[in-house]
């Protein structure tokens, strides 16, 4: 079964309750999205640190839109946070992030933005968990969804069929099965959960598009 998780992507600490309340009753964990200013030109929240200071039954899996993930990662390590994607363009040293990440037990992703071809990632498939397909310029809510990485993530499905797949950006009640139909197992979405101030309702619309 597909599973919908909510991007979360804020600037405060305000923000990022606001957006749990949301959704806690709704669904088991959320997606929440790191950006340094570096790798992305946006900022968000650390993270870290505030994710341990609230109470909350969700689970979070965060996604580190940041420049050399290593140097961020040991921050993470003892967060409840137990889920991590971080990019194959933003280090040098995939293989030092994985065994950080590895080593603490911690479900590991390997993300890549829509222009960056497979072959990037294909040294590291069978040391991570998943793979993460960016279908938006990374950074931002309502990135524009780019339909051309349907056939990449098809061609990666059918050459790795027992890899996870996540698509994250620009997911709609309208692409959502397409998404599902290259290959995808798990559908990330901000903006059409957020946006019209019923999130229950965007939920419902969506796991109905991919229902059958
Ligand atoms: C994009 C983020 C996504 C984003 C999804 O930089 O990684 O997770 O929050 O939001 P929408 O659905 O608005 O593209
Ligand atoms: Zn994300």
């Amino acid at each position: 079964m597909t599973e919908i998780i909510p991007s979360i992507l804020v600037k405060t600490k305000e923000e990022l309750l606001e957006k749990i309340s949301a959704v806690e009753q709704l669904v088991e964990r959320v997606h929440l999205d790191i950006a340094d200013g570096i790798f992305v030109p946006n900022m968000t929240i650390a993270g870290f640190s505030e994710i341990e200071t609230i109470e909350t039954t969700l689970k979070f899996r965060v996604h580190l839109m940041v420049s050399k993930p290593e140097n961020h990662i040991l921050r993470w390590l003892n967060t409840l946070a137990d889920s991590f994607t971080f990019h194959i363009e933003s280090t040098n040293q995939p293989i030092v992030v994985i065994e950080k990440l590895r080593e603490a037990e911690k479900e590991i992703g390997l993300a890549l933005n829509p222009r960056t071809p497979l072959s990037a990632i294909e040294p590291f498939i069978n040391e991570i968990d998943f793979v993460h397909f960016m279908t938006v310029e990374p950074g931002f809510y309502g990135g524009e969804f780019m339909e051309e990485v349907l056939d990449k993530m098809s061609d990666f499905h059918y050459f790795y069929p027992d890899k996870p797949i996540v698509a994250d950006g620009g997911v709609t009640p309208e692409n959502a099965p397409k998404l599902v139909q290259a290959g995808a197992n798990t559908l990330i979405v901000g903006s059409y959960i957020f946006k019209n101030g019923n999130p229950a309702k965007a939920l419902e619309e969506l796991r109905k598009s991919i229902s059958e």
